[in-house]
């Protein structure tokens, strides 16, 4: 079948009462438009045609796929039918049906487009409307049929009689339209009451012409639903999320308590994973199969491979944790991080820009900026790389095996040879060669009795007291 698909997009989305074009705001992180693109990319269409208005280049950037679509402009929002006539110069050349969609109904989904689609070629409409049943008709358009059941035109509840309001038959906003029947947009009148000339009118218009034309009313209520205000996009926000919830709980994933958690979109998450309260995986997250992600933790555009533990209100933002390896709790892993297989980042640990090798320990308490650091490395509590001079990063460089003593710190650049020790307490300014022992902390010295001292006499006891426990 010859298909192309438009998107009506180029509303002024006052209702939404925000700068965003109402079709960008995320629902689970993704723009609303791109679940719209989503389902008709599943029909396979020649060619997608967006409606945009003023913010025509917002909505192209956000979008990360373009393949096949083309851009219209609608410069003044004049209502949908306008719009339409503004995509059919993109279409130029196309024969076949064209499917319109509205931009802000991200609930719908490429098997009731196609359902829908299949009537209107069977039964060799030129226009047919996709209907459903509401509980609460609200604002959507009504169907009216005539006194033999068939469709005869659309009225919106502004200018629908008190009876028309009470039918439960409503608009989706998808509509067939075959590439003939087109010029009919062109005879479309602007409404009385608002002024805008309604795409929902060509159904009247075709009746009147005497074209084929029907109302198929499919599907579920849910997948029709308009986003015009913030209530509507927390009410599909609830829908997505249980969409969401159920994909992965069908493909074997537990949930430990589903109402606190957030899940974009774009995230994936392999079987036997256990997700614990109040997390949030965020942007193109992958999580792999048989890890454990604990309460309070936030991983945003990374990538958790197989078996992985992600312990307690630990960050993770465009990193990537290597099978088996576990983070947390109380961590921080910033982005271009690799945390190697079986590795183990510890309590309040932040990790910047560095690989850090298969096995090797940071168990508490240290900074870990732009260093390349080798497999099975002990670093000890509180080592910190010294990357930042003011000016520029540099690069601490520690190699398979060695050892790092508590309170180290590495000026950088520097580099720790193999299997190098670190001794405690050290300044590493030079590099160590490998197998070596570096020390560089200041010789203990003891001076008997020293609190005994002449200097001492005549003070009171309690001085004396307050002396030793502050020395
Ligand atoms: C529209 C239908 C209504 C239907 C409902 C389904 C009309 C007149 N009404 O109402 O019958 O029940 O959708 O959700 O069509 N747009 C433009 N340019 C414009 C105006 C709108 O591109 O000048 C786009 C919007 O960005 C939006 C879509 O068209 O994505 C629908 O516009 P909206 O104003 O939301 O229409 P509704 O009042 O919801
Ligand atoms: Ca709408």
């Amino acid at each position: 079948m010859k298909l192309a698909c438009v998107v009506l997009a180029a509303g002024l989305g006052t209702r939404m009462k925000s700068s965003l074009p109402k079709v960008l705001h995320r629902l689970h992180g993704v723009p609303m438009l791109r679940y719209v693109l989503n389902a008709l990319r599943t029909l396979h269409p020649q060619k997608i045609v967006i409606v945009a208005g003023k913010n025509i280049q917002d909505i192209k950037e956000s979008l990360n796929d373009t393949a096949k679509i083309a851009f219209a402009r609608q410069i003044e929002a004049k209502g949908t039918g306008d719009a339409l006539l503004k995509a059919v110069p993109s279409l130029k050349g196309f024969k076949g049906a064209v499917l319109v969609v509205n931009g802000d109904t991200p609930l719908i989904t490429g098997s009731t487009l196609k359902n829908f689609l299949s009537l209107h070629k069977r039964k060799r409409n030129e226009v047919s409307v996709l209907s459903f049943e509401s509980r609460d008709p609200g604002s959507y358009g009504r169907i009216i049929r005539d006194n033999k059941g068939r469709a005869a035109f659309i009225v919106e509840q502004r200018d629908a009689t008190e009876t028309q309001k009470t039918i439960r038959e409503v608009n989706s906003g998808v509509y067939a339209i075959e590439s003939g029947a087109l010029p009919l947009l062109k005879e479309i009148k602007p409404n009385k009451s608002k002024g805008e000339y309604y795409l929902t009118d060509i159904v009247g218009i075709a009746r009147d012409k005497g074209l084929r034309l029907d109302a198929f009313c499919a599907g579920f209520e849910d997948e029709f639903m308009g986003v015009n205000t913030i209530e509507e996009f927390e009410n599909a926000g609830r829908i997505m999320k249980r969409r969401i919830i159920k994909k992965f709980s069908d493909r074997g994933v537990h949930f430990i308590e589903k109402d606190s958690i957030f899940i974009s979109s774009d995230t994936e998450i392999g079987a036997d994973t256990n997700v614990y309260p109040n997390v949030h995986l965020e942007g193109k997250t992958s999580i792999g199969k048989r890890c454990t992600i604990y309460p309070n933790v936030r991983i945003l555009d990374s990538i958790i491979e197989d078996g992985a533990v992600i312990k307690d209100s630990t960050l993770i933002e465009e990193a990537i944790v290597k099978r088996n390896a576990s983070v947390g709790p109380f961590a921080h892993i910033r982005p271009g991080s690799v945390i190697g297989e079986k590795a183990k980042i510890g309590n309040f640990v932040e990790v910047k820009k560095s690989v850090i090798g298969p096995g090797t320990k940071a168990s508490h308490l240290s900074y870990l900026g732009d260093a390349l650091i080798g497999k099975d490395v002990n670093i000890g509590a509180g080592t910190i790389t010294c990357n930042y001079d003011g000016h520029k990063k540099h690069i601490t460089t520690i190699e398979d095996g060695v050892f790092v003593g508590s309170d180290t710190q590495f000026i950088a650049p520097v580099k720790i040879g193999k299997g190098a020790f670190v001794g405690a307490g050290s300044t590493i300014t030079v590099d160590v060669p490998s197998h070596a022992l570096a020390l560089s902390r200041v010789k203990q010295r003891n001076i008997e009795g020293w609190a005994l001292k002449p200097q001492l006499k005549g003070r009171s006891e309690k001085a004396k007291v307050k002396n030793r426990v502050k020395r």
